[in-house]
């Protein structure tokens, strides 16, 4: 019996390793609805962590070749997927080929397309709350990202956009538990850094040395929180002791869990003039740019507005 089943009606897949348990398996039907997406569905498809580079060669070829499988987002797979099957895709965005990794995968036409969409979602979320000229308007302001892994990759590349030149950080600096991952996005950074921005990299293995690294922030930094802390595991990469800088933004990229970092902000928020956001607008962006893809059609303004109403009537912390 074929591994997986031609689509009846036109078809997005989710490829992940939980999938059944994400909201956006309830979320999507109404969001189908409220974009006329007619008959179309959402499937899971479920793929162990590090699998077989056979299994994401068999996905990629069964959408590529199924007429009513229009495409997928993926997570967690986003490397693996494209070390084993990019050579199957017609198209390639240019993060994509920089990053090495896919988050969206359509069609147009004849050809399979893929897509590092990240970037431009960190991006979509970071402008939600961080005002057009910031940088230019507050030179002193830096940026520190706890956690080196993909979303820092990602925004650190949004950050360095080449259209933004004179409104760039005073300089970005990156703090994180395990030696390789830092060495990566170092590496990553510097082939990218168009216009000398200054970067730091800091190993926090310990208990208090992201509280040090933050200590060092100017007033008006931005603080982000990209560790998982608080969602995947419980706690928060700061101490209690951990003090924010004055008129800090503050970003929580996660929206449920226990959200330890968000909630120590909030307890210095009045004292110390804090801007808090949380992940909900960057997991509204994530989706929507991928079934935007996926479906060929554009989702900005009232109609991303409505799509985040419909979720959020979905989520019980919002
Ligand atoms: N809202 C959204 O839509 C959205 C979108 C993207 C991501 N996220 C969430 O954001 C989180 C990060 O995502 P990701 O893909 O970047 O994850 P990831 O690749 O697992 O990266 C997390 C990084 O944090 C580091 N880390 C963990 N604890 C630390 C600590 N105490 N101090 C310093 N660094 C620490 C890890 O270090 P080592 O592994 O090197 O030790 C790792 O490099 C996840 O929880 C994910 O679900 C949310």
């Amino acid at each position: 019996m074929a591994k997986y089943e031609p689509a009846t009606q036109p078809t997005m897949y989710f490829i992940g390793v939980t999938t059944g348990s994400s909201s956006i398996m309830k979320v999507f039907p109404e969001w189908a609805k409220a974009l006329g997406l007619k008959d179309a569905v959402m499937k899971g498809i479920d793929i162990a962590i590090h699998a077989d580079p056979q299994e994401y060669v068999d996905v990629v070829k069964f959408i590529k070749e199924d007429p009513l499988s229009l495409g997928a987002l993926v997570t967690t797979h986003k490397l693996d997927l494209y070390n084993a099957a990019h050579q199957y895709f017609e198209y390639l965005d240019p993060y994509a080929q920089m990053f090495h990794e896919l988050s969206s995968i359509s069609k147009r036409g004849d050809k399979l397309c893929g897509h590092a969409k990240d970037p431009i979602s960190s991006g979509l979320a970071l402008e939600h709350f961080v005002p057009e000229h910031y940088w230019k308007e507050h030179p002193q302001a830096g940026v520190l990202i706890m956690g080196a892994g993909g979303s820092a990759i990602s925004m650190c590349s949004y950050l360095m956009r080449e259209d933004f030149a004179g409104n760039y950080p005073a300089k970005i600096v990156i703090a994180n538990r395990s030696k390789p991952r830092l060495k990566e996005i170092e590496e990553i950074n510097a082939k990218l850094d168009p216009f000398g921005i200054e970067f730091a990299y800091y190993l926090t293995p310990e208990p208090g040395q992201n509280d040090e690294v933050l200590h060092k922030m100017p007033e008006g930094s931005l603080v982000i929180n990209a560790t998982g802390l608080g969602k995947d595991r419980p706690g928060s990469p700061l101490t209690d002791n951990a003090k924010f800088p004055k008129n800090a933004l503050v970003w929580e990229i996660n929206y449920r869990g226990d959200l330890r970092f968000m909630h120590q902000a909030e307890e210095q928020q009045e004292e110390r003039n804090l801007t808090i956001e949380d992940g909900w607008t960057y997991f509204i962006h994530g989706w929507t740019q991928v079934i935007s893809e996926v479906f060929d059609t554009p989702i900005a303004g009232e109609r991303l507005q409505k799509l985040d109403e419909i979720a959020a009537g979905f989520n019980q912390n919002k």
